[in-house]
């Protein structure tokens, strides 16, 4: 059973020499949704992901011996080679909450470069991704005290870092069907770190599809994090935690049985019941946009004349994420050019799938 104390007892009084690393991590969708946390960025109830393959974040940590600023942290951010002081207090959070597992994080500087795959207009959360890059980056430097640290404790503990800067990217280290959360059926299953799904998975879901249709670019008006606090006290949060754990529950049986008409059920259900969470906590809110409901519609509407297992789901935003398996690909993307493009804010959308999980990389490169 892992504690926080496994993540201390690696570290010794050494101390890093400089050097630059550089981490590819993907982005996640997850079909039991994680909203609603306890402290320390716990999560209320477990959640599973499907691990992306095209969306992600690149990041270059340079360590330098000596530090550069008088501050606490002394750290440069770069974000698509410019500078960037806007990400400056969500890495100084992260920082804070991560030293006393990474006690050289005082001890020299770091420039951070980093940059997506995706365009940050195009309204995907690049939180998940970006934290599982920068833990990445961070356990790399860790490593090279350790060298013999084993590769299983390198990801876990880079999946509990990452939880502690944004709990999505837990589940943006490894692929491709990620848990995170203490839950009876998951073999090792922790509120602390994401682990692989250890089971048998059915063909149908190998290369799953994941479309997104880009329904409304930029910032969403509230974030995430202010979300979870509103599940504090909410008028439904205990029957959704409990509910999400039998959702879980169900949808791992069907990974392994396959029965799509059950996966669409649960997944979509998961979508709604999200959003519902958002329309009646207090201050309610919606960042379902008009054409959220219209692509929903079109979705519905096609799958009952054609019978192709696509479904949706939405992460917190207005923007829709079409899964389907991958030999229906051909008629989705038919029916996605000829009904959806139309309610794409300039007409964008993003072809994904599952992938394999982060890399390390030998240079700092946007493929
Ligand atoms: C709706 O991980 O972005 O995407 O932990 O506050 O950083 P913080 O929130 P975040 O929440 C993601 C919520 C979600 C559902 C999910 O990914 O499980």
């Amino acid at each position: 059973m892992i504690s926080e104390d496994t993540f201390k007892l690696i570290y010794s009084s050494k101390q890093p020499i400089s050097q630059s690393v550089v981490w590819s991590a993907p982005s996640n969708i997850a079909l039991v949704k994680y909203w609603g946390k306890k402290p320390v960025q716990l999560p209320a109830n477990a959640s599973v992901s499907f691990t992306l393959s095209n969306c992600k974040t690149i990041t270059e940590l340079t360590y330098s011996c000596d530090k550069l600023h008088d501050s606490r942290f002394s750290f440069d951010v770069l974000v698509d080679n410019v500078a960037n002081e806007s990400f400056r207090p969500k890495i100084e959070a992260f920082f804070e909450k991560t030293l006393e597992f990474l006690p050289f994080l005082t001890a020299g500087h770091f420039t951070i470069r980093t940059a997506n795959t995706f365009p940050h207009s195009s309204g995907i959360a690049s939180s998940a991704s970006g934290m599982a890059a920068l833990s990445l980056c961070l356990m790399s430097i860790e490593k090279s005290c350790h060298p013999t640290m084993s590769e299983a404790f390198f990801l876990t503990k880079a999946s509990f870092l990452a939880r502690l800067g944004s709990g999505s990217a837990c589940r943006s280290i490894s692929g491709p069907i990620v848990a995170w959360g203490n839950h009876g059926a998951i073999d090792h299953g922790s509120d602390l770190v994401g682990v692989t799904l250890n089971r048998p998975v059915h063909d149908v879901f190998s290369s799953y599809q994941d479309t997104i249709l880009i329904v409304e670019e930029g910032q969403k008006q509230v974030s995430s994090t202010s979300g979870h606090d509103l599940m504090h006290g909410h008028p439904f949060a205990q029957k959704r935690f409990e509910q999400a754990e039998q959702n879980l529950t169900d949808l791992l049986e069907i990974l392994a049985n396959g029965d799509l008409t059950g996966f669409i059920s649960i997944v979509e259900s998961e979508a709604l019941t999200l959003h519902a969470m958002m329309m009646t906590s207090h201050p309610s809110y919606l960042l379902m946009q008009p054409a959220t409901l219209s692509i929903i519609q079109a979705v519905w509407k096609f799958r009952q004349a054609t019978g192709i297992p696509i479904c949706f789901t939405l992460d917190a935003g207005a923007n829709v994420h079409l899964l389907y398996p991958n030999y229906c690909k051909k008629e989705v993307l038919a029916f996605i050019l000829k009904d959806l493009v139309a309610y794409c804010q300039n007409g964008r959308y993003i072809c994904d799938e599952m992938g394999a999980g982060s890399k390390q990389l030998n240079e700092y490169k946007i493929l």
